[in-house]
């Protein structure tokens, strides 16, 4: 049994929210409440209808909001800003509306469930919203699961952010003059575009030569590539944003913080691919999503911004360090320190050796640092997975459990 008061370690806001009283639609995977999504392509015309029209006016729009980072900037954006939020996502095993299942009485928020890859519906999105930016997010967002298939990276991160430039650019194209002049489209991209780094080597900057090494980091380059083109060709007004490895509440358990901090406190197997060695600089989520608010309303067009923690940690201790934090909130039943359970596995094929963001140019231009100390908001992410039991059970599906056995039932000691 844990004991965890989460007024001694300082957890988030986040984590005591508590679901609102379910209304109408869909069920949602959230302790069984339900949750309200509009239907896919085409708008139905209850959206049309709903009451939250009027309200919507100056949104701004989200791509994959339901996601990890998407669910985490939501929140913090509905908390700290006035102005509404249009969230579209399809919904892919990585978005789970119960994330923002506290959002669903508030009239500045809706969920709009599609395909970026679908222009009629993104061209209908826009049209019925009007929004003022676009925070692009959307996006496959797994290395080991490129590795496994491409397919689906290629076709959301390349063909969707394609399809999601051109009709916002067609959108942009037809706003006056001075909505065009202060419209926005920020793009969420990543480290991993840049490759990886020597032990001693400087860290990336944003002058640093493209050089992807996965087939996710390519699909990301690409995409980073097309937005530097609308801006380039058309002058369609665009930021990009690369940061480093986020962690945090509502992340699905397939990337390493999530894994490990679960496995612990189920007492299995912690897989460390190849020697433990490689290295993360860590960001906690929240950082990484007031960097994105900065970005997006002082940020200068068609400029790159890099985005990092400041804390470099070799995988080895990252997980070392979660044992800890577990064993110290479920203290030891006889069975032994958490971290005997780490076991090395077979590497990860391609795996980049080391990231590391140098982020002078957002702290010096923009004023933006991180505020999170990598010990102190693993903290607060131990502790929230530890606090939110019955979320963790609901995004363990039976295609979450074909992944893990697909990933790791193979994988032989190297
Ligand atoms: P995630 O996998 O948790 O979430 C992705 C979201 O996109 C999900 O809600 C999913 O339903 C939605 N989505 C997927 N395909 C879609 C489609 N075709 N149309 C509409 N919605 C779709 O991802 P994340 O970890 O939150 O990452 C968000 C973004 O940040 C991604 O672009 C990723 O490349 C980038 N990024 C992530 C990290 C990280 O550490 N997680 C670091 C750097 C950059
Ligand atoms: O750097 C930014 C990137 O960070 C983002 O662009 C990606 O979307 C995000 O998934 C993340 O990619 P990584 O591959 O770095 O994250 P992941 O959590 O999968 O792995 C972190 C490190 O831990 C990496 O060196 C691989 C290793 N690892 C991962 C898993 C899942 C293990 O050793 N064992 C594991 O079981």
């Amino acid at each position: 049994m844990c004991v965890l008061d989460l007024r001694c370690i300082g957890i988030s806001r986040l984590a005591s929210r508590k679901p609102a009283a379910p209304p109408v639609f869909l069920q949602c995977l959230h302790e069984h409440k339900t949750q309200k999504v509009t239907l896919l392509h085409p708008i139905s015309e209850f959206e049309k209808a709903h009451s939250k029209a009027e309200s919507m006016s100056n949104s701004i729009l989200v791509t994959g909001g339901a996601g990890f980072i998407g669910s985490n900037f939501v929140l913090q954006w509905i908390e700290n800003v006035a102005t509404p939020l249009v969230n579209l996502d399809l919904l892919t095993y990585a978005g789970n509306p119960a994330n923002l299942v506290t959002l669903e009485d508030d009239s500045r928020y809706r969920l709009v469930r599609g395909d970026i890859c679908d222009a009629e519906f993104v061209a209908a999105v826009l049209r019925d919203n009007r929004p003022r930016a676009i925070v692009h997010f959307a996006a496959e967002s797994h290395v080991d699961r490129s590795i496994a298939d491409p397919s689906d990276f290629i076709r959301t991160n390349v063909l969707g952010t394609f399809t999601l430039l051109e009709q916002a650019k067609l959108y942009w194209s037809g706003m006056d003059e001075a909505a065009r002049r202060t419209f926005r489209f920020l793009h969420v991209s990543t480290d991993e575009v840049y490759g990886s780094l020597g032990w001693d080597e400087a860290a990336f900057s944003e002058s640093t030569a493209y050089a992807p090494n996965s087939p996710y980091a390519a699909s990301k380059a690409a995409s980073d590539h097309l937005v530097r083109a609308y801006f380039h060709t058309y002058g369609f007004p665009v930021l990009t944003t690369n940061c480093s490895n986020n962690y945090g509440p509502f992340q699905f358990p397939e990337k390493l913080v999530p894994l490990i901090i679960l496995n612990a406190l189920e007492r299995k197997p912690l897989p460390l691919y190849g020697d433990g060695r490689n290295v993360r600089d860590w960001l906690f989520v929240e950082d990484h999503c007031l960097a994105i608010r900065t970005v997006l309303e002082r940020g200068r067009v068609g400029e790159t911004y890099n985005i990092g923690g400041n804390s470099e940690r070799k995988n080895l201790e990252v997980v070392t360090t979660i044992c800890n934090l577990v064993d110290e909130f479920c203290p030891d039943d006889g069975s032994g320190p958490r971290k005997d359970l780490i076991k090395f596995v077979a590497d990860r094929p391609g795996h980049d050796r080391r990231y590391a963001i140098d982020a002078a140019k957002i702290s010096q231009e923009l004023g933006w640092r991180p505020a999170v100390e990598f010990e102190s908001g693993l903290r607060k992410t131990v502790a929230w997975y530890l606090e939110h039991r019955s979320w963790v059970q609901n995004v363990r599906s039976g295609a979450y459990m074909d992944w893990i056995r697909q990933n790791y039932e193979e994988r032989v000691q190297p």
